[in-house]
């Protein structure tokens, strides 16, 4: 017989910050690792999509999403700075501790999608979730077919992982499509909604081979899922992920379920059809 399992899940492992890069306004990358190499490679583990709950020593733990798609070699968080836990992690410079567990949550069944096309709907910090699955996609390119990214900011100065969408598209293995509700800076690209650039760049796949993938603030949420209705997508070829509050992310407290679903064991992956039936009101 097996011994019984006596880790406390609860327990998050230390982890070190190797550095820090600044990406837009009030939102930083922070690239780190688990002090135990062991812990290491079983987190590289994770699936596109999937959470992390990171804890700051005498301040608390937060939910994050883990944008490096698994087989990239370095572990990162891209966070933005909205209050005490955030903040302390801010703080943070290269050598400082911090602890990490997971990876939680069901993220996205990248193999469910093999042999279609995939659309990539992002507004603002919304691209943060979805970059796992981008760059997982990439790096399986074969196994899908035309890969789109529409991703909209305010201005051009909050549209985030820049440097990266300009290397996806090198090659042609991608089209990346942006937009600004205001321009500034010299930017003469489109302004306007995310969900104007399906008309100026277009949708031209076949929707019924495509799956889209949107993540962003509700308002935006709430007008794309209208337009890709509009063209044709089903509610079960639209994927998004919830954000609620969570404090234990292994679907023990109750605090991040809505109806009958726990948002961090269920979730944060759902399809549009999905989310409907929960009764969220995004
Ligand atoms: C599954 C999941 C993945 C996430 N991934 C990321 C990520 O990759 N990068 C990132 O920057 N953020 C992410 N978030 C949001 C992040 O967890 C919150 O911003 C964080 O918990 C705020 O903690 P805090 O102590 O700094 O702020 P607090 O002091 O707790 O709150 C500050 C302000 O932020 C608001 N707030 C706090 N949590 C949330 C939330 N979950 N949704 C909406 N408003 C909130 C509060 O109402 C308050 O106004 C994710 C959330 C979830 C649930
Ligand atoms: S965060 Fe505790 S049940 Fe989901």
């Amino acid at each position: 017989m097996n011994p019984p399992n006596t880790e406390n899940i609860y327990l998050p492992k230390l982890a070190v910050l190797d550095r820090v890069v600044d990406d837009i306004p009030e939102v930083k990358t922070f690239y780190w690792r688990f002090e135990d190499p062991a812990e290491q490679a079983k987190f590289k583990h994770f699936r596109p999509g999937q959470f992390a709950q990171v804890s700051l020593f005498g301040v608390g733990e937060f939910p994050a999403s883990l944008p490096p798609s698994p087989t990239e070699e370095e572990t990162f968080f891209t966070i933005r700075q909205v209050g005490s836990c955030t903040s302390a992690l801010h703080q943070l410079k290269p050598r400082d501790k911090f602890a990490v567990r997971g990876p939680y949550g069901n993220g996205f069944p990248m193999e469910e999608y093999e042999g279609r096309n995939l659309t990539f709907v992002a507004g603002g910090i919304g691209l943060i979730p979805l970059r796992s699955c981008i760059v997982y996609a990439l790096q399986n390119r074969a196994k899908y077919g035309r890969i789109q990214v529409f991703y909209g900011a305010k201005t051009p100065g909050e549209l985030m992982y820049l440097t990266d969408l300009r290397a996806w598209e090198k090659g042609g293995a991608m089209e990346c499509h942006l937009t600004v509700d205001r321009a500034a800076n010299g930017w003469d690209g489109h302004v306007g909604v995310v969900g104007s650039l399906f008309k100026k760049s277009g949708v031209d796949m076949p929707v019924d081979n495509t799956t889209a993938f949107v993540c962003g603030p509700p308002v935006m949420f709430r007008f794309v899922i209208k337009d890709l209705l509009a063209l044709g997508f089903k509610e079960n070829h639209i994927m998004s992920t919830l954000e609620r509050y969570m404090k234990c992310g292994v679907g023990k407290c109750g605090h991040c379920c809505i109806g009958v679903a726990y948002i961090c064991v269920d979730g944060p992956v759902f399809t549009y059809e999905q989310i409907k039936k929960l009764g969220e009101d995004i």
